[in-house]
């Protein structure tokens, strides 16, 4: 099994499994990360997720280069698109999804993080989408999804340089959002995922895909449909709860409706 699920409560860890290839993606394991996310959108215990790759050397370091080596254009195409729904996957997921970068980012691997809601990283970790010395360009999201995250002139850099960047790089240009010496990572991914499994499961739904889609609406249909959504979470027993926890000094208790 490429990658792992485990059910801590209301928070999953999935884990990009093949340390003899350092997590690198091939259409298995991308097939795998879709399937974790479809099944863990379904599951409505699960509130939060943490993605992140085995070992202590790797994330994911790209997109598997022995398979691509022999694909036809058409063959390349198909696997592109299947790195979309995988990406796709983790972005229509109700829950938010948190990557803990434990190492090497790099091609797929920085595409896959980017289509994480919420990205930490270790210290040692390395990001960049080294495609272009490959000869290749990035294909699951990058010239997408790095100029959304961190503007258009670092994602040319990264994508025409190939150049990687350390973690605090990343944290300096707004890729990640919090960096950790290696053994803090995953128990600091852990308590945020957790914190965020203690809210209604319901506005961090309306929230991930409000904000996810804020950069391709015009700015007039993106505060009509806030102000929608807005309207929405008064029709929730999850908004009577969190007024009325506040206002009886409690802490509240959402049930998801
Ligand atoms: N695909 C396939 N195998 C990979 C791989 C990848 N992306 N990255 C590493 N591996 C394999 C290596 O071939 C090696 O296997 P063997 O032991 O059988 O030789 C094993 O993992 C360990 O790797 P290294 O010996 O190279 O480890 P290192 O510590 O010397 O270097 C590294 C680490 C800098 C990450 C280096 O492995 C590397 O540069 N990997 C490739 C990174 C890359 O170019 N990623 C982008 C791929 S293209 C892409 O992702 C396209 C897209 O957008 C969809």
């Amino acid at each position: 099994m490429a990658v792992l699920i485990e059910r801590r409560e209301a928070v999953a860890i999935v884990t990009v499994s093949r340390p003899e290839a350092l997590n690198a993606l091939n259409s298995e394991t991308n097939q795998g990360i879709l399937d974790a996310a479809v099944e863990l959108a379904r599951d409505e215990a699960i509130r939060a997720v943490v993605l992140t790759g085995d070992g202590d050397k790797s994330f994911v370091a790209g997109a598997d280069i022995a398979q691509m080596s022999t694909m036809t254009a058409e063959q390349a195409r198909r696997f592109s698109l299947l790195g979309r729904d995988m990406c796709a996957a983790i972005e229509r997921a109700p829950q938010p999804w948190i990557a803990a970068v434990n190492g090497y980012a790099l091609g797929g691997g920085c595409e896959l993080a980017l289509a994480c809601d919420i990205r930490f990283a270790a210290e040692s970790a390395k990001f960049g989408q080294p495609e272009i010395t490959l000869g290749i360009t990035p294909g699951f999201g990058g010239t997408q999804r790095l100029p959304r995250n961190v503007g258009v002139g670092w994602a040319k850099y990264l994508c025409l340089s190939g150049r990687p960047i350390r973690a605090e790089e990343a944290l300096r240009i707004g890729l990640v959002q919090a960096v950790y010496p290696k053994d803090e990572l995953m128990p600091q991914a852990l308590k945020l995922a957790e914190e965020l499994a203690a809210k209604s499961r319901l506005t961090l739904s309306y929230v991930k895909a409000q904000v996810g889609r804020a950069l391709d609406l015009d700015i007039d249909a993106g505060h009509e449909a806030e102000r929608n959504l807005f309207a929405l979470c008064f029709a929730s027993a999850d908004q009577k709860e969190g007024m009325d926890a506040f206002l009886n000094k409690r802490k509240p208790q959402f049930k998801g409706e």
